[in-house]
């Protein structure tokens, strides 16, 4: 049983305060902690901060440390920590408010993980799905960087790779590796050792020039091919295209001082770009091509079959945004962030919703987060295939992909192995 909670203010990979908890039973104790992100959306739940301009410029987390050390501990205490939906409901029947605002999304969520934690030991076990036969998630590696996580000019967010012909994580891991190194060397030759600095997720992120998308595309490709690879490695974008959509336009030199208004796209001119680089370059996989609200353009881009259509800020992990998404054939795929939906038990039931409709399913980082490994073991436990958590560089996300390693020693061998790119990506 769960004899004590304990939380404290930790700093994220930012810099900027976190909650972290540990969670004691008689199997000893649990700690866990929670991420945070650059592009939180309103239908998201909603962390709690103290808002006082004076304390961390108003992002320090007491009043959710506070409410897990007195509210939440007192509710917990004498729980059995592996009826995890029955600790999840109790906090949110504490909580009362659907976004998880009174004790805080961040707070809940640290308790959840921690029982989680707790609840897997007591079950000698981390398999949340039911099966024995676990299968390691395809990881898809940040390699450059932009939108809200660099200071660069690139309007999308993330450039990744997805080492999809790796026969083991192990594999993959090294695949990411050298691909990133190589890519390093690659922009070191042609700008310059000043463009390899890095963005929030550990992607390099060059300063690249007019056509966005085809200079950083080229730059990856450049390393890809340098690794001997070839098809064994493919690309995949995160556009957070909520980012830079000024009414129906798109303005790819958002992030620009002097913006010249050139650049501008309309949703027809994206789809077309979309489609061109689907075919010059080896992309199986776009994640928000177009505005959050912009449901149509995505259910017909998505219905095209090119690639698989991954809905983060166009569902940010919400339940209902999901049921709208798969009745309306928006998306074909899940980008699942636990601290969106707020408990580990609402994050298995959006997964689920999502396997139903026989979506792909990424667990996925923030672009603030800390030293936890959670999103691994939730990967891997509930058989997701895929599972993003920035470059293969910087500690806390090396944690998450370090920690997928450790669970090939139990058991596992990557997913889809040898089936190749359309089973990855639920295309088959
Ligand atoms: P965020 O972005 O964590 O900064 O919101 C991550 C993503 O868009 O995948
Ligand atoms: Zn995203």
């Amino acid at each position: 049983v769960i004899t004590k909670v304990k939380a404290r203010q930790i700093l994220d990979s930012r810099g900027i305060p976190t909650v972290e908890v540990d969670l004691y039973t008689n199997k000893g104790m649990f700690r866990a902690s929670a991420p945070s992100g650059a592009t939180s959306g309103m239908y998201e739940a909603i962390e709690l901060r103290d808002g006082d301009k004076g304390t961390y410029l108003g992002n320090g987390v007491s009043r959710a440390v506070k409410n897990i050390n007195e509210k939440i501990c007192e509710a917990l205490v004498g729980m059995d920590p592996t009826l995890q939906a029955h600790v999840d409901q109790a906090m949110i029947d504490l909580d009362k408010m659907e976004k998880k605002n009174e004790l805080g999304a961040n707070a809940i969520l640290a308790v959840s993980i921690a029982a989680c934690k707790a609840g897997a030991a007591e079950k000698e076990a981390t398999d949340l799905s039911g099966k024995t036969n676990l299968n390691l998630p395809v990881p898809a590696f940040t390699l450059i960087s932009g939108g809200k996580h660099a200071g660069n000019n690139l309007a999308i967010q993330e450039i990744m790779i997805l080492p999809v012909g790796a026969k083991k994580f192990e594999e993959a891991v090294q695949m990411g590796s050298e691909t990133y190194h190589h890519l390093k060397a690659v922009i070191t030759e042609k700008y310059g050792a000043h463009e390899c600095n890095v963005g929030e997720d550990g992607g390099l992120a060059p300063n690249v020039a007019r056509h966005v998308f085809r200079e950083g595309l080229d730059l990856v490709k450049e390393a890809i091919d340098r690794t001997g690879y070839k098809e064994r490695i493919k690309i995949a974008l995160d556009v957070a295209a909520t980012d830079f959509c000024i009414g129906t336009k798109y303005d790819l030199d958002w992030k620009s001082p002097n913006k010249s208004g050139l650049n501008f796209k309309s949703v027809e001119d994206m789809i077309e770009m979309y489609k061109e680089l689907c075919t010059d370059y080896p992309i199986v996989s776009i994640e928000d091509p177009f505005d959050k609200e912009d449901w149509d353009h995505v259910k017909y881009f998505s219905g095209l079959g090119i690639c698989q259509v991954l809905g983060d800020d166009l569902l940010m992990s919400n339940p209902k945004r999901i049921e709208r998404a798969i009745r309306e054939t928006a998306c074909n795929a899940l980008v699942l962030k636990v601290n969106q939906v707020g408990t580990v038990t609402e994050a298995i039931e959006v997964v689920k919703m999502a396997k139903d409709a026989h979506w792909g399913v990424v667990v996925s980082q923030r672009s603030g987060e800390t030293e936890d490994s959670f999103i691994a073991d939730l990967s891997v436990g509930l058989a997701t295939g895929q599972i993003k958590a920035g470059a293969p560089c910087r500690g806390e996300r090396l944690a998450k992909y370090n920690q997928a390693t450790k669970v090939i020693e139990l058991t596992g061998t990557l997913k889809h192995e040898g089936d190749g790119v359309a089973a990855v990506i639920g295309l088959d």
